[in-house]
C-alpha cells in the first residue's frame, strides 16, 4: 500500500487544560480527504509542529464532514511543548489516519467493559461516544482510572456518560473528591465492583494506559474466565514513520505503527512478555 508521507495542513480551532499538563485540542483540517473521513476509534494521527517535529496521538473524536476533530494531548517533550505554544487559528501538520482501530463490527449487541488509565483513556473516548450514540451494545461500563484530584482529565465527557452508563472513576487518592462519584483505588481493585453490575461476565474488554496496570487489568480478568480473544489493548511505542518504513515502533516481529496500536490480548501478549 502506498501512502503518503506528506502533511495535510490543520488549523487549531480551539483547546481548554484538561488536567495536568494536559489540554483537550480541537482541530480543523484544512483538507478534508475521503481518507481522514474513513478514520476509526482508535486509530492514530502524526502532528507535525514546523521546524520541531512530530509525535502520534490518538482521536477523541474522529474527522467529521467540515473536517472538525479532537485530540488530547499530554505535555511531554519537544513536540507537544511546541504545540502548548501555539494560539488558536495557528496552522500544524498533521498525517494519517494510521494503524488498526478497535474491532468495532465485533462489538455489536455485546456486553462491552472498557478501561481506561490516566492519559491512556484518549483513545478509548471516541469508541465509548459511538456505542453510546449508536445503543449498539447489550450491556456498556466504563472504568477511569487516575491518580489523583490533579491528574483527572475528560470530565464533561465523563459527567455525560455517567447518565447513560454505569461509569467507574477510581482514584488512588480520592481525599478531595466527592464520594459520590469516586471510588478511591486503582483500576484492578474496583473490578469485583465492576464486574458484579454486569449480569454474566463482560463479552469484550477494550483497555488502554501503562503497560503494568493493562497486566494487572487482563491477569485478574482472565482469571475470572474472561478469554483472552476478547480482550483488546491499545500498545504505545515510539514513532517517526507511522507507516511500517523505519522500524522505531518494531517490537519482535510486529510494527505497532501498521499492525496495532490495537490488538488483541492473545497476540498482544507476545509483545509484551518480559512485562509478564
Ligand atoms: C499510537 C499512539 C497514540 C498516542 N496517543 C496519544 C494521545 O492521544 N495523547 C497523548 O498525550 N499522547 C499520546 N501518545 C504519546 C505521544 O505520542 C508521546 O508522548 C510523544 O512522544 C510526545 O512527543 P514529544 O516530542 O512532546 O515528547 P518526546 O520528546 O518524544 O518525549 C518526552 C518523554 O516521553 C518519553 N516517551 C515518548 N514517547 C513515549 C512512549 N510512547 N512511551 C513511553 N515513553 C515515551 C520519552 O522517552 C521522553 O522521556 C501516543 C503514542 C502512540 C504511539
Ligand atoms: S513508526 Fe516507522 S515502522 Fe512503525
Amino acid at each position: 500500500m502506498m501512502y503518503s508521507l506528506t502533511p495535510v495542513r490543520i488549523e487549531i480551532i480551539d483547546f481548554y487544560e484538561d488536567g495536568e499538563n494536559t489540554r483537550h485540542y480541537h482541530f480543523r483540517l484544512l483538507e478534508v480527504t475521503s481518507t481522514w473521513l474513513k478514520a476509526q476509534s482508535g486509530q492514530f494521527f502524526m502532528l507535525c509542529v514546523p521546524g520541531v517535529g512530530e509525535a502520534p496521538f490518538t482521536f477523541t473524536a474522529l474527522p467529521d464532514e467540515n473536517g472538525n476533530f479532537r485530540a488530547l494531548v499530554r505535555m511531554m517533550g519537544g513536540v507537544t511543548q511546541a504545540l502548548f505554544e501555539q494560539k488558536i487559528g495557528d496552522v500544524l501538520g498533521a498525517r494519517g489516519p494510521f494503524g488498526q482501530g478497535w474491532p468495532v463490527n465485533e462489538l455489536a449487541d455485546k456486553k462491552v467493559l472498557i478501561i481506561g488509565g490516566g492519559c491512556g483513556i484518549a483513545p478509548l473516548v471516541s469508541i465509548t461516544e459511538q456505542l453510546i450514540e449508536q445503543g449498539n451494545f447489550d450491556q456498556l461500563a466504563v472504568v477511569y482510572a487516575t491518580r489523583s484530584k490533579n491528574t483527572l482529565m475528560l470530565t464533561p465527557e465523563r459527567d455525560r456518560w455517567q447518565h447513560l452508563i454505569p461509569i467507574f472513576n477510581v482514584v488512588e487518592d480520592a481525599s478531595d473528591l466527592e464520594p459520590l462519584d469516586y471510588y478511591q483505588g486503582t483500576a484492578v481493585s474496583i473490578l469485583p465492583k465492576v464486574l458484579e453490575t454486569f449480569a454474566e461476565l463482560p463479552e469484550r474488554v477494550l483497555i488502554s494506559g501503562p503497560e503494568l496496570m493493562m497486566c494487572a487489568v487482563i491477569e485478574y480478568l482472565v482469571a475470572c474466565g474472561i478469554d483472552a480473544h476478547a480482550i483488546y489493548l491499545s500498545l504505545e511505542r515510539r514513532m517517526h514513520c507511522a507507516v511500517g518504513l523505519c522500524g522505531h515502533c518494531y517490537v519482535k516481529n510486529q510494527y505497532v505503527c501498521t499492525r496495532g496500536p490495537t490488538f488483541s490480548w492473545t497476540d498482544a501478549r507476545a509483545l509484551l512478555s518480559p512485562l509478564e
